[in-house]
């Protein structure tokens, strides 16, 4: 492993992961390629542009020739695909880059590697498709029940890397990774999200009852997971990468305003997200069998978490603006003029 060319690395975990890499193995070479689409943003790379061992390629992973050229240009042995459309609520509106790039771009990453010689491909994927999970904990081996655009453009991805392995015998793993916050993450998702508007004292839009559980996961050591999967991950096996700390979402974000410093009174009850799954949660005793073990505890990453936002208005104002604003309208403006379900 030398030259490893890691996707969708301008975006939030994709980001931490370049930049823990870039720092941490000094003599890989550390190739981003992204899209920049709305949520790749290179203000995240910033504290690595000057490193030796970091280049920047901006390119689609569905744009087959571009994903060559990249390949045979840096001579990569190595692929960790974070590219994806992330959020599940865009996906509910607006499907179609879901499958351009976490299906169909997937597939040509898998077959312009496969042709040109990659080793491990390691495909970055999410504990949504496994579905809601009622009680007890998924395992790698549960089936998929994916029930959001997302979801299910994520399995899509998921089961081509997996044939992939079985039929071409490509070196593959897989990484399942549960709800990830920390800095740098777009503010469409829940907590950057309200973190900012809080700041501005804004009404805070939770879906329905809020009871919805997620196990909420550290950026850092999500990265950590897909370090030791990259490094010690059985070909063609797939890791959960577990917070083990499931919250009420009303909870979360109640922990949050303590922090904050602002009242309980901005949550505002609206209308439920379509489809929205009541719960997630992994077992990932199998990623501890490799070795990796958690170093964040919630508390503190989400005090950590909310400095961050308070100290880098520059960072999230620039991005809470044009096209931004368009979606947020869409997404929220009649919700938070509705009562909730
Ligand atoms: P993000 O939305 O912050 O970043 C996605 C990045 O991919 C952006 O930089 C974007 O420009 C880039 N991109 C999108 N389409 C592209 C394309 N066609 N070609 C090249 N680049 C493209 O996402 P994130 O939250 O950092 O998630 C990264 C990965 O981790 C995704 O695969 C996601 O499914 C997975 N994941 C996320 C979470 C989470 O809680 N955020 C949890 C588990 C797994
Ligand atoms: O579980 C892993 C997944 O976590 C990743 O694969 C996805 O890329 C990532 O977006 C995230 O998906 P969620 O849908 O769980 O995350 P989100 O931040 O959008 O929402 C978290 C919870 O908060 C969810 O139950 C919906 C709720 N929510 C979210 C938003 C944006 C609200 O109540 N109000 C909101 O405005």
């Amino acid at each position: 492993m030398k030259n490893i060319l890691v996707t969708g690395a301008a975006g939030f975990i994709g980001s931490a992961f370049a930049r823990y890499m870039v720092n941490t193995y000094p003599h890989y070479n550390i190739i981003v390629f992204d899209k920049l689409t709305y949520a790749g943003n290179l203000n995240n790379l910033t504290p690595i542009d000057d490193e030796p061992n970091y280049r920047f390629v901006r390119g689609d992973i569905a744009d087959r020739d571009a994903v060559r050229r990249t390949l045979a240009e840096y001579q990569i042995d190595t692929v960790v695909n974070f590219a994806a459309e992330s959020h599940v609520d865009r996906s509910i509106l607006q499907p179609d880059a879901f499958i351009h790039t976490d299906v169909v771009g997937v597939y040509i990453m898998l077959d312009e590697s496969k042709k040109h010689g990659v080793g491990r491909f390691l495909q970055v994927s999410t504990d949504e498709v496994y579905g809601d999970v009622e009680s007890g904990y998924s395992v790698e081996t549960d089936t998929f029940l994916p029930n959001s655009p997302y979801a299910a453009s994520k399995a899509g991805g998921e089961l081509m890397v997996r044939a992939y392995h079985v039929t071409h015998g490509m070196d593959t793993v897989i990484t399942r990774g549960s709800n990830t916050f920390g800095p740098y993450q777009y503010p469409e998702k829940l907590l950057p999200l309200f973190i900012t508007e809080a700041l501005d004292d804004k009404p805070l839009p939770l879906y329905g009852d809020g009871l919805q559980v997620r196990d909420w996961l550290y950026v850092e050591d999500h990265v950590t997971g897909v370090d030791a999967v990259l490094h010690r991950g059985e070909s063609g096996e797939a890791y959960n990468v577990a917070g083990e700390n499931e919250l009420h979402n009303i909870d979360v974000v109640k922990q949050m305003l303590a922090l904050v410093g602002k009242p309980e009174s901005l949550i505002k009850h609206v209308p439920d997200r379509e489809g929205h799954d009541r719960r997630y949660a992994m077992n990932c005793d199998k990623l501890r069998a490799i070795g990796w073990e958690r170093r964040y505890n919630f508390p503190d990453a989400l005090a950590e978490t909310v400095r961050w936002y308070h100290d880098n208005e520059w960072w999230w104002r620039e991005i809470k603006t044009g096209d931004y604003l368009d979606y947020f309208k869409q997404q929220y403006a009649a919700r938070l003029s509705a009562d909730a379900d």
